[in-house]
Formats: structure tokens, sequence, C-alpha cells
């Protein structure tokens, strides 16, 4: 019980609440979005706890914010006093409450695993700005759902408690939060000051007011705030200290590229050792090692994303008789991995699909058309072939994609989705597009392709062939202006993975489950030549996952021979059409400089 408060039941403080507001019940129901009967059997006890949704709602029609509505939640579901709602309300919060407020980080892992030169940086970064002094230093940690960010700034901000002793506080901003809208600054204000002791009748009403209290109360003070799941800087801005001294580590799935003097940390995927490490640690079972090969298969097939990593390490550690090799099997021969990645009500599709809804119409549109690209990276013109737009249309939707961490970008121009990403975008495709409208915009892009490797290869050819390669022919898509054998050599070189993974398709099987487990290549459609072997993992001289370089496709090397890479075997065929030369003889003509494309080895490869 808070000290100085009576006992109070949850039906008394919803009755004193709602009074306080001049609501009748079937006002409040209404402004709430929920019965009046609702209202009525908690107000006279009949219920005792709400549900969470019903709770939230109400909070919001009684106007409570931040710390006050979630410790209304929280006595809704039986899970706090009644009487500390008025507390926190009034400022009023028992001595022992307020001193732990103003400690506020949520609890560090005790499996917190790797990210030492991420660390690394940020400690060097403020031991930096400590000497030079004169700014609130703000460093934004920001990467694609599940990576680790919230996990990393909680860790980061454990590790400097004695830097900033004059409090640590943690701000959820809930952009990614089912069933919330991400929270109004002026709210965020008010539960800082709240949580920083200041009591409600101090707190004045208005985001400017708001956030000059907020400045004035910290000014001076050394303070670490973090503000976890910001939605952009427009959330943020108002809730930064004004003086030195203080630090804000921000997280986002959204790059914040204008939150000014914000130092970027962006986190990538894991390392493959510390993915197979995180895996062993969380899964906790004897029997499963860092070093097992199975383990790191079963990390690889997660995408050395954390989340996914920590569902399938609990389905491990839940599952006594299950091994790491027959779960990663599992995943491999799933038509949906996505939808065997979850553990209790938490999924990773989930946690992807927030960041899907933040998306406009035409930008979920060509996110999901992205899912139907059979592998390798993309580009503006292929993008804009794919979704049957312009070009500036297709480089806005890819950035703003980018921006939100659904896509990366390994080289100028140039985007790739995550493994995981990629699975999700085409199974929402395959929910949600008509097949009609699948194939299109596969054979858009299939023909974009070849149109552009025919002219590639007429460009690059040094050596009389038997028949010119055809350049002609309608192309609905913007196709680049390829002025010389040096562009054409750039854009084949490129496009290689690309082409070769879009004639695997047009050529190849019909889809099968199970993508990222390709088999070994098979030799080559028309006798197509391949410059080396896909490196079997073990073998592979890196120790991050190739092609994470940005925010981390998992890919492997995309095999430049016709066994179906990654990616391509679950997609609908369209048509079966013939497919001629260019396709590949501009992709291994790319393989080297300017070397002459063999004239006679391609015939047509009918699909
Ligand atoms: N370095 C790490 N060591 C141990 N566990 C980690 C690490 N990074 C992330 N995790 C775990 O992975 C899961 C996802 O991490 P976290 O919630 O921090 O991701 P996030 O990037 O903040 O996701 P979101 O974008 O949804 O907010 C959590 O269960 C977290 O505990
Ligand atoms: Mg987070």
């Amino acid at each position: 019980m808070v000290a100085g408060q009576p006992e109070m039941s949850f039906a008394g403080l919803l009755r004193q609440l709602r009074a306080e507001a001049g609501l009748t019940q079937e006002e409040l129901a209404e402004a709430a979005g929920v019965s009046p009967r609702s209202v009525s059997n908690l107000e006279r006890g009949i219920n005792r706890t709400a549900h969470k949704d019903t709770a939230v709602l109400l909070a919001g029609a009684l106007g409570l914010a931040g710390r006050v509505s979630e410790v209304f939640v929280a006595a809704a579901r039986g899970r706090a006093l009644a009487a500390g709602v008025l507390a926190a309300r009034d400022g009023a919060v028992a001595g022992a409450f307020a001193a732990a407020a103003t400690r506020a980080l949520p609890r560090d892992l005790a499996a917190f695993t790797g990210r030492q030169a991420e660390l690394a940086r940020l400690m060097g970064a403020l031991a930096e700005t400590a000497t030079s002094g004169g700014v609130v230093r703000i460093h934004a940690i920001d990467g694609m759902a599940g990576i680790g960010k919230t996990a990393f700034a909680v860790h980061a901000a454990h590790r400097l408690t004695a830097t900033f002793p004059d409090g640590q506080f943690f701000l959820p901003l809930h952009a990614h939060t089912a069933g919330q809208r991400p929270v109004d600054p002026a709210d965020a204000l008010a539960s800082l000051l709240l949580t920083a002791g200041v009591p409600a009748a101090a707190i004045p009403p208005g985001l400017a007011a708001r956030a000059g209290r907020w400045r004035d109360h910290v000014a001076g003070k050394k303070i670490l705030l973090v503000l976890d799941d910001a939605a952009g800087h427009e959330q943020v801005a108002p809730l930064l200290p004004g003086t030195a001294g203080s630090l804000v580590l921000v997280t986002s799935r959204r790059r914040l590229t204008a939150l000014q003097d914000a130092a970027v940390i962006s986190l990538d995927t894991l390392p493959v050792e510390e993915a197979a490490a995180l895996l062993a640690r969380l899964a906790a079972r004897p029997g499963i090692r860092a070093g097992d090969a199975a383990v790191g298969e079963l990390t690889r097939l997660c995408g050395y994303l954390p989340l996914a990593i920590g569902m399938a390490a609990s389905q491990l550690r839940h599952h006594p008789a299950w091994t790491a090799a027959r779960l990663a099997a599992d995943l491999a021969a799933a038509r949906d991995r996505l939808a065997l990645l979850h553990a209790e009500n938490l999924s990773v599709a989930a946690a992807f699909n927030m960041s899907y809804a933040d998306l406009t119409g035409e930008q979920q549109r060509l996110f999901r058309r992205l899912g139907l690209h059979p592998g390798g990276d993309i580009d503006g013109y292929a993008a804009a072939a794919l979704d049957g737009t312009d070009l500036a249309a297709a480089r806005r939707g890819l950035e703003a994609l980018y921006d939100q961490y659904l896509l990366a970008e390994p080289a100028q121009g140039r985007y790739r989705l995550h493994d995981l990403i990629r699975e999700h975008a085409r199974a929402l495709a395959d929910r949600l597009d008509p097949d009609g409208d699948r194939d299109g915009a596969t054979t858009r892009l299939l023909d974009y392709y070849q149109h552009t490797a025919a002219r590639a290869d007429a460009l690059i050819a040094r050596q009389a062939r038997p028949g010119p390669a055809r350049v002609d022919g309608a192309v609905s898509a913007a196709v680049p202006a390829l002025a010389g054998q040096e562009q054409a050599l750039a854009w084949a070189r490129a496009e290689r993975a690309s082409l070769l993974a879009c004639l695997d398709h047009a050529t190849g099987p019909a889809s099968t489950p199970g993508s990222s487990l390709s088999p070994p290549p098979s030799p080559g459609c028309c006798g197509a030549t391949a410059p080396g072997p896909r490196p079997s993992p073990a073998t592979r001289p890196r120790s991050r996952p190739h092609g994470t370089s940005a925010t981390g496709s998992v890919r492997p090397a995309p095999s430049t021979t016709s066994g179906p890479p990654g990616g391509c075997r679950t997609i609908t065929r369209p048509r079966p059409r013939p497919w001629s030369r260019p396709w590949a003889s501009t992709a291994t003509s790319a393989t080297g400089s300017a070397r002459p494309t063999p004239s006679t080895t391609w015939g047509s490869c009918d699909g």
C-alpha cells in the first residue's frame, strides 16, 4: 500500500476518476469505445479486473497520460494498487517510489551477448565529448525490428549509471507496440516530470510549457535518458534536456536523420559466432553448444537476428526432447519460416508487421512486390519494373523502406531485404495480392532484365556472333541508358546475381519450400558455366554472414550456376516463356573484364 493513501478498490478508483472528469458512465463508455455495461460492471466491482485493451481505452478517455496511465492499466489488471494511481497522479508518491523512479532502467540482460564494438564506440564517443563538454550528448541507436536496440541501450545505460548520478530514466515511446499509439510528446513530458518527482499540479498544460518545465528541472544535472522505440524526431526533440552533462540514448526502427546533433549507432545482425553463442546461452541446455553445426545452421535460418534466435532458443529450452538439428530441419522445410518463429504471444512476423503498418499503401505494395524478387539486390530500375511505376516513384519507395529499416543499402542505389523480411514480404504478397497481380509483377521484372541484359550484351560483345542479340522489343519499365561498353559492364556486374537468380527462376523447377537451404547448385541451364562453387558455411572466410554489411541480408553468396538460390523457389512462376541468351551471357561476361562473350553457347531455355 502506498503511504498516506487509504485502501481503495479499482471500482472506487474508476468512480472517482470518472466523477472528477465530469462524465456519466455512458459518456465514459462512449469516449472509450467500450460498452456501458463494462464500465458499470467495473464500477460496481462485478468485474474486479479489466482486459488490458479496455484499461488502455478507459485511461485515454479519462485523460490519463504517461506514468499515471501505466499505473492505471496495471491497477485495472490487478497488478498495482488502485491508490497508487492517485498517488502517481498527484505526485504524492511515497518516498521510496520517488527515489526508485530516478533509477528507472529496466533490468539488464543476464544473457547479453556481443556488441562489444558498438559499446566501445559509444564509450569512446562519450569520453571524447566529456573532455570537449558543452552539449547534450545524443546517440540514436537504430536498426531493424528485433535486432537488439533496446537490449543494447539498456545494457549500455547500466554500464553508465555512475557517470549520470542524477538519475537514469527509461521512457517507452511505443512507436511499434501492438494496440498502442506512439506516445504524444506532451504526454511523454508529463510522464518524465512525474517520474522525476514533479507534482502533477506543477505540470503545466501544453507541449511547449511542459518541455520548458522539463528542461528547467534537469538543467545542470547529469541524467541519462533512454527514449525507447521512437517514432521520429518530432517525438524526441521536445524531450531533450537543454544543458550539457546529460546523455540521451534514442532507439528507433527509423533512421532519425532529422534529429540534430545525434551520433548514430546502427545495429547489424549478429556475427556468426555471437549468434551461435546467444542461441546456446538462451537455450541453456547441456547438449547445445555454440560450436555445434546444428546451432550454426539454426542461427543462419534465424537470419542472425536476435529476436528470432531468442524464439528458437526458447523453443529448445521448453522442449527438452527437441534437438537443434531437428528444429533447423523443420525451419528449413517450412513453407512459412516466420510462422515457426514465435514464443508465447510474440512472433517475428508480428514485429515486422508493426513496421509494415507504418507504410503508406503504395509503400506496402512495393514492399510486398520486393518479396517476389528471386534474389540478389535490386536498384530503382528493377524496382520500377516490379512495381509497375516510374523510376522516380520506385526510388522514393525504396528510400522510404530503407528509412524504416525494411531494406539495407549494401552499395549506393542498390537495396536488399534481410532474409526473414523477404519471407515476410512474400508471405504478405501471397496473402494479399491476387495471383495475376503477382505474376504480372514478376513478368515485368523478367522482361526488364531480359531487355536490358540484351542491350548490355550487345554493347559488351567484342566478337562477331551468328546473330545479333535482340535489343528491341517493348518493355514497359524505365531502363538505364547504357552509353557504352563500360556502362554495360558496370550494369552487368551489379546485376549479375539478380540476372542469374531470375534466370534460375525463369527456367528452374517449380517452387518448393525452404528456399534458404538450397541444395548444392546443379549444372547451369543451357550449359551456363559457374565461376566457382558456392562455399559451404563452414569454409566461408568471414565471420559476419555474407551480405550483412548494412543491416544484414544473410543470403548466401549467390551461386552463379543455375541451382535455385534462396528465395527463388517459393515464387509463383509466370507463364512459361522462352528466355534467350543475353540473360546468362551478360551475367557471365560480367565476371571477367570484358571477357569475350561465347557466341554459340546459349540456345534458348524454354521455361
Ligand atoms: N546482444 C544481445 N544479447 C542477448 N539478447 C539480445 C541481444 N540483443 C537482443 N537480444 C534479445 O533479442 C530480442 C530482441 O531484442 P530487442 O527487443 O532489444 O530488439 P529491438 O531492436 O529493440 O526490437 P524492436 O524494434 O521491436 O524494438 C529480445 O528478447 C532481447 O532480449
Ligand atoms: Mg526495442
